[in-house]
């Protein structure tokens, strides 16, 4: 069986750490992780873990008490669009599962659709909409990680947006809210497609987060979600996207970006 054989060799190189959080760092915001490094496994020397091929994505998995909590964070993740099964993109959070991680943050950068958002804000995600054309629940059902119709009406709990409010504000910071859609990707939108994702309802669009996020509340895990809006929605200002603008966003919050997501990890 796949996901012991991973544990058992998470545990046997971590000397049983135990995380109670996990950390999802996306694109460009896995600085978070050197601050406070303790142990770093190669995700290409875990069983069962893909190699990242995403540029500004380290490949690691990182353990260390942050706060005083015991934390796992992943420097990079999987996404559908390197052509990896859906299942592989998920795979993490079912390992997390099983190390016995009860909360899981989720954070990405992200188009903004919201008008009001500027490139460089943070947003609580609040909700989101699986626009990826493929979900990670379909398949034989797993009992003992979770349901087989899990309900999905509070995936992002109220108490943990209630948390990263109040260290904001704490912080003097300016924490949009909103619902996060994501599609495949790699590209970014047409101006149609921003248009349609406005239009259904959502104020951030990206190519990642959903899957873990559906996959950690069918796990009974609790979800905190963060996104960096690292440029306006394409059509919106008429500018044209690139990843290196999305890499520089990231870095021109990370201040921010980290002391928030310290902050909210204290208050855990
Ligand atoms: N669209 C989709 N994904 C993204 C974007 C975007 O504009 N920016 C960063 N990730």
């Amino acid at each position: 069986m796949q996901l012991k054989e991973t544990v058992d060799y998470i545990n046997e190189k971590t000397n049983n750490f135990a995380p109670e959080i996990a950390i999802v760092l996306g694109s460009g915001l896995g600085d978070f992780a050197d601050d406070f490094c303790d142990i770093a496994l190669s995700y290409k020397d875990i069983p069962g873990f893909e190699a990242s091929t995403v540029k500004g994505h380290k490949g690691q998995l990182v353990f260390a008490t942050v706060a005083g909590k015991k934390v796992v964070m992943m420097q990079g993740r999987f996404h559908y669009y390197e052509g990896h099964p859906i299942q592989k993109v998920v795979y993490p959070v079912k390992v997390f599962k099983k190390l016995g991680v009860k909360t899981l943050i989720v954070t990405n950068a992200a188009g903004g659709i919201n008008r009001t958002f500027n490139a460089s804000d943070l947003m609580l995600i609040t909700d989101h909409i699986n626009f990826m054309h493929v979900n990670p629940l379909i398949g034989p059902n797993d009992e003992e990680l979770g349901p087989r119709f899990p309900d999905m009406t509070e995936v992002y709990k109220k108490d943990l947006q209630e948390i990263a409010m109040s260290a904001a504000k704490k912080l003097d910071i300016n924490l949009k809210k909103g619902v996060y859609m994501a599609l495949t990707g790699p590209n970014y939108e047409t101006p149609s497609e921003t248009k349609m994702v406005e239009m259904l309802g959502a104020d951030a669009v990206g190519m990642s987060t959903v899957p873990e996020a559906m996959v950690a509340n069918y796990c009974g895990m609790k979800v905190l979600g963060i996104s960096c809006i690292s440029n306006a929605a394409a059509g919106i200002t008429g500018e044209v996207l690139s990843h290196q603008e999305v890499i520089e966003a990231a870095n021109a919050v990370k201040g921010k970006f980290k002391s928030l997501l310290f902050e909210c990890v204290k208050a855990m």
